[in-house]
């Protein structure tokens, strides 16, 4: 098979299909706990809302034809991006309206879009990149642009908090800010750390991004205005150069494939465009079964007051769990401020955490290694070969089986090193 430099490209071996790959491996291995994914838990409550409006959808013949037998515009289907407008408008304060929303396949496939659209080869003859201002961030942006040398990216500061707790800081002092750099992008919260950017933080990111004329892209996956898997206080973030993408998936509905991209009508119908050429429309199963929910603003009382406390929870279990398991060991936590990830910081650890997933995985235990999390960081760091991304969001008893084996399997590993402390 002769392949062009796109095939080849997106054929290779990427972080994100192989943490896709095991993740799909482990689901269909009942043998396997899943620690590694992305994929949310099941929320009862949501579950039952998202059913009653299938049910109803189902039972209204008009509706039902929409769901299944009619195209939507390339820009989404109009009633939900006409909801969504008024609740950004009527329950943030946004100045926003329908022109200001396109709907993609995911919000993965928006980040695919933005990112080859602000970065890669341009008329004049310069290349421009995309800066992630702090690393950790998202595996998932990692093989996204079209050609090579796509991302830059910073070393955080790291503020250890507590003996066995640090946060990461933006190192507004380190950013590699020159005229390459034709977007910044952060996740808020941070997946893979569960690391929460500070308002502060966010005003200074987009004060760079205005300065310099480019766009901020605020990946909202998990974050405000929902499913709102925040647990610090901080509040959402909008400014018209800034382009938020949400998502429905981390709502619970990751099967739905409906990402939502928030931002100037220019960058809308360019997504419309990409949207129409690639997929001719976005599906519209996730936007029409939460339409009702956005109408009313059940979404955000939802997300608030369910989806929240269920993460929130499992996110202190998990932290409580792990601290006792890994006592007497030199390791450290992210503060869990959000999302649905344990990031384990293992000081000095005697093997790379690559070589420990492997070990782990043969325990029966999935999580993910650190060192996929660095795109676009340029010099090495050996922080990056001694974390672990760990995911508390499914069934609890498993969770807690898999943390207790992770422990008894990080001691053995520390007990052959003469740098147990
Ligand atoms: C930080 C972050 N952004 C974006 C996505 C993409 O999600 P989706 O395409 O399901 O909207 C994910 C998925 O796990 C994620 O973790």
């Amino acid at each position: 098979m002769k392949l062009s430099q796109f095939g080849k490209k997106f054929s290779q071996q990427a972080g994100i299909i192989s943490l896709m790959e095991d993740l799909g491996n482990a689901l269909a291995d009942g043998n396997l706990i899943m620690m590694g994914g992305g994929n949310p838990g099941f929320v009862p409550e949501v579950e039952s809302a998202l059913r009653e409006s299938m049910h109803r959808i189902t039972e209204d013949e008009a509706a039902f034809r929409r769901l299944v037998g009619v195209y939507d515009p390339p820009q989404g289907e109009k009633s939900f991006v006409k909801a969504m407008a008024r609740l950004l408008r009527e329950r943030l304060g946004w100045p926003v309206g329908p022109e200001h929303i396109a709907l993609t396949n995911g919000s993965q496939s928006a980040f695919f879009m933005l990112f080859n659209m602000f970065a890669g080869d341009f008329d004049d003859g310069t290349r421009r990149r995309i800066l992630l201002p702090m690393t950790p961030e998202y595996i998932g942006y990692a093989d996204a642009g079209l050609s090579e040398d796509f991302f830059v990216s910073a070393k955080p500061v790291i503020d250890e908090l507590t003996p066995h707790t640090f946060k990461y800081r933006v190192d507004f002092a380190a950013l590699p800010l020159d005229d390459s750099i034709g977007a910044l992008c952060v996740s808020r919260p941070t997946n893979p750390t569960g690391n929460v950017l500070t308002d502060e933080e966010m005003r200074h990111l987009s004060e760079i991004a205005r300065e310099r004329d480019i766009p901020l892209i605020l990946d909202g996956a998990y974050g405000l205005p929902f499913p709102s898997l925040v647990y610090t206080d901080v509040k959402p973030f909008w400014d018209d150069h800034l382009i938020l993408c949400l998502s429905l998936s981390k709502f619970g509905l990751p099967a739905a494939r409906t990402g939502i991209v928030v931002a100037h009508p220019d960058i809308i119908r360019a997504i419309a465009s990409i949207n129409a050429i690639m997929n001719l429309a976005p599906g519209s199963l996730g936007a029409m079964l939460v339409t009702e929910m956005v109408d009313s603003g059940q979404i955000l009382s939802l997300s608030e007051q369910v989806v929240r406390p269920f993460y929130q929870a499992r996110s202190q279990r998990a932290f409580r769990q792990l601290n006792e398991g890994l006592a007497g060991l030199p390791y450290s936590i992210h503060v869990p401020e959000g999302a649905m990830f344990l990031w384990l910081w293992l000081k000095d650890l005697p093997i790379t955490s690559l070589e420990l997933y492997e070990r782990l995985k043969k325990k029966g235990v999935l999580v993910v290694s650190g060192h996929y999390f660095f795109p676009g960081l340029q010099e090495p760091w050996e922080h990056t070969h001694q974390c672990l991304r760990i995911t508390y969001s499914q069934d609890e008893a498993l969770v807690e089986k898999g943390l207790r084996l992770l422990a008894e399997e990080v001691h053995a590993v520390y007990a052959v090193s003469p740098s147990q402390g």
